[in-house]
């Protein structure tokens, strides 16, 4: 595979060749990370799905595995998810701990044009090498739902029992199992809450502490919705705060209330890494970096489809109620080189604090501290044709990514767009923490309360980084850029 490809990603996971959809069975064994994803090896659009497969030691360098789970008799590989079985529930391990995948299966209904999803396990002796699906599959159907998938489980020690959170069209089912092969009707959540711009994929659900509050713990559910193809948005990904009791989860807000995980373009599917080593009150998370308004177009080459950067989830009580915030995990700070700071440095139209710094690959921090300007911000990647500007705008509190000059737009009317999220000054100021790496940026405001995760395809040689204030001046009160390193360096 060519690392080198002026598009491809070099810190942000990409299969070596052809396409990638969503993350799968997050795991964490025995010293790896494990990441599995949607795979059509064959091509570089969706197609008969497979799970490939990866493994890192920290998060930052992946080792690309054969692919894990190939289509079988009773149908392709969709999304799911992988737990460690410590206790040998399943008795696949000789008494010993194994890891047990859990995914859906699709395929044509024998005799019809009608398609199915049932949900299969698969168990690996070797940690995750090889994997042999269960004589007993499919484990789990309800032939009342055409669109029935995406598993995703976990120990639930409260009842001693493992849970499910399945997506079923418009609404979530979950069941409970002492075994992960039987499998029982708990509840369902959602037909009436929530967004339902698209059909309901990909949940998850877990428990958090409320940072700073003693021992408050909330439950998470995540939900991503399909694209809907009159809205611009495209598929995205929201969740809810509330309660599970082993069978039913409430949500504490009212059902209209929408919380968006991302409020930009490519961060889709995300879900958590079960049994995360050291993440005491927080949640390791990984989104595909796509959107499915466009994803079998982007002008990638050998390969199309990267996932985000790992996130750490932990939740936040701020004045409008509980809610997610997301980080960079620590790891990430490896690929850092030597670093360029800034102090109490006025900026003022016209000018351009960083003439001569250029990049494809750089981590910002800043703090502003707003003054007479009316907008400011940066301008990444850029050149005589080409910018992407991460920008705030004071009259209405608007944090915004405009990419209708990013580089390559043509693939699709409604890529080259400026999208904007409300983000309300914290005493004056306002955060920004950016990740760009060669056909991306994600973007952390208010210490991860509001982040906005895009792709963007800039022609070659667009590497300049501009700082800008318009209509007035703005204080910068703070500012660090790291260059980065590859990771394939
Ligand atoms: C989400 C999704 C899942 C499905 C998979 C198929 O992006 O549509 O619901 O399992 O992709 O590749």
């Amino acid at each position: 595979p060519i690392y080198d490809n002026p598009l491809r990603p070099q810190f942000h996971f990409t299969p070596a060749a052809n396409w990638l959809n969503d993350p799968n069975g997050m795991v964490y064994f025995e010293g790896e990370y494990h990441l599995f994803y949607q795979h059509h090896p064959e091509s570089t659009v969706w197609g008969p799905m497979h799970w490939g497969h990866a493994v890192s030691k920290d998060l930052v360098h992946w080792e690309h595995l054969p692919i894990a789970l190939y289509p079988d008799h009773n149908g392709t590989i969709f999304s799911g998810s992988a737990v460690v079985d410590w206790n040998d529930s399943s008795g696949f391990f000789d008494g010993k701990a194994g890891l047990v995948a859990i995914y859906t299966q699709t395929e044509m209904i024998p005799d019809s044009n009608l398609s199915r999803q049932r949900q299969s396990i698969a168990y690996s002796k070797d940690n995750g090498r090889t994997w042999t699906a269960y004589s007993g599959n499919p484990v789990l159907s309800d032939e009342r739902f055409s669109d029935f998938r995406d598993p995703k489980v976990f120990w639930h020690q409260d009842s001693k029992r493992w849970i499910m959170v399945l997506a079923a069209g418009d609404r979530v089912c979950l069941y409970h199992s002492p075994n992960l092969k039987e499998w029982t009707f708990a509840s369902e959540f959602g037909a009436e809450e929530g967004s339902h711009a698209g059909v309901w994929e990909c949940p998850d659900l877990f428990a958090l502490p409320v940072e700073g509050s003693t021992g408050k713990e909330k439950w998470v559910m995540i939900v991503s919705i399909g694209d809907d193809e009159t809205l611009p948005e495209g598929s995205r990904t929201q969740y809810f705060i509330g309660e599970f009791d082993g069978i039913k989860f409430t949500n504490d807000h009212t059902p209209e209330s929408v919380l968006w995980m991302d409020h930009g373009r490519d961060n889709y599917a995300g879900v958590t890494w079960s049994d995360a080593p050291e993440l005491t009150g927080a949640r390791l998370c990984i989104g595909w970096m796509n959107n499915w308004k466009y994803a079998n177009l982007i002008p990638t080459a050998e390969w199309r489809g990267a996932m985000t950067i790992p996130r750490k989830l932990t939740l936040r009580e701020r004045a409008d109620g509980i809610r997610l915030v997301q980080e960079v995990p620590d790891e990430m700070r490896k690929l850092r080189l030597d670093g360029f700071d800034w102090r109490d440095e006025l900026i003022v139209p016209g000018s351009n604090l960083l003439v001569g710094h250029k990049g494809e690959l750089f981590e910002i921090s800043a703090e502003f501290e707003l003054d007479t300007a009316s907008e400011f911000g940066f301008k990444l990647r850029t050149s005589d044709e080409n910018e992407t500007i991460v920008g705030y705008n004071t009259a209405d509190s608007q944090l915004f990514i405009d990419r209708t000059k990013s580089g390559i737009i043509d693939f699709h009317t409604q890529f080259g767009c400026r999208h904007s999220s409300q983000l309300e000054p914290d005493d004056g100021r306002i955060k920004l923490q950016l990740w760009v790496d060669r056909s991306s940026v994600e973007v952390f405001a208010d210490n991860g309360g509001l982040v906005m995760t895009d792709q963007l395809f800039p022609l070659e040689g667009s590497d300049g980084i501009e700082i800008y204030a318009l209509g007035g001046v703005v204080w910068l009160r703070s500012l660090q850029i790291y260059p980065l390193k590859s990771a394939y360096a």
